[in-house]
């Protein structure tokens, strides 16, 4: 068993897990975080997406022992019922989501893309989200929310 602890979503967080558990598990199962969700396990899907240290991962593909000291952010930590992030309220106001289950690793995947690059293209948006599958939406509507979170048209390449 390994001792682990890391901060996530600004709080400290401790656990004893074996060194297989993934960073998703111990999310999920110890801290009872299940937004980021278990879709594919495999790498493939992005449903479990999170920060580690500002950079999306696949929470799937690490083990928790990995991350040990470092800053996680999941979807808990950027937005709730009182306060939506400006990607997920520009979703609700388009309709861009349908069933869910990839909203949390879409999002995570977008606010990633934007702290480094606030006026991304269209084309860099969907570069983002190639990790990103969603078995419901075409992907249309998830594109044009994550644009105009970012105050850019959609269908534009973004320049002047
Ligand atoms: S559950 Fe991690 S990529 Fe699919
Ligand atoms: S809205 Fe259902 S998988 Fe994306």
């Amino acid at each position: 068993m390994h001792q682990i602890e890391m901060t996530v979503n600004g709080q400290v967080m401790r656990a004893e897990v074996p060194a297989e558990t993934t960073l998703l598990s111990v999310l999920r199962e110890a801290w009872g975080l299940t937004g980021s969700k278990l879709g594919c396990d495999v790498g493939d899907c992005g449903a479990c997406t999170v920060l580690v240290d500002g950079l999306s991962v696949n929470a799937c593909l690490l083990l928790a022992v990995q991350v040990d000291g470092q800053e996680v952010l999941t979807i808990e930590g950027i937005g709730g019922f009182d306060y939506l992030h400006p990607i997920q309220a520009a979703f609700e106001r388009l309709s861009s989501i349908q069933c869910g289950f990839c909203a949390p690793g879409i999002v995570i995947s977008a606010k990633a893309l934007i702290d480094k690059n606030p006026h991304p293209t269209e084309q860099e948006i969907r570069e983002a989200l190639a990790g990103n599958l969603c078995r419901c939406t075409g992907y249309t509507k998830i594109i044009e929310g994550i644009a105009e979170a970012c105050r850019i048209p959609a269908g534009t390449d973004g320049s002047a």
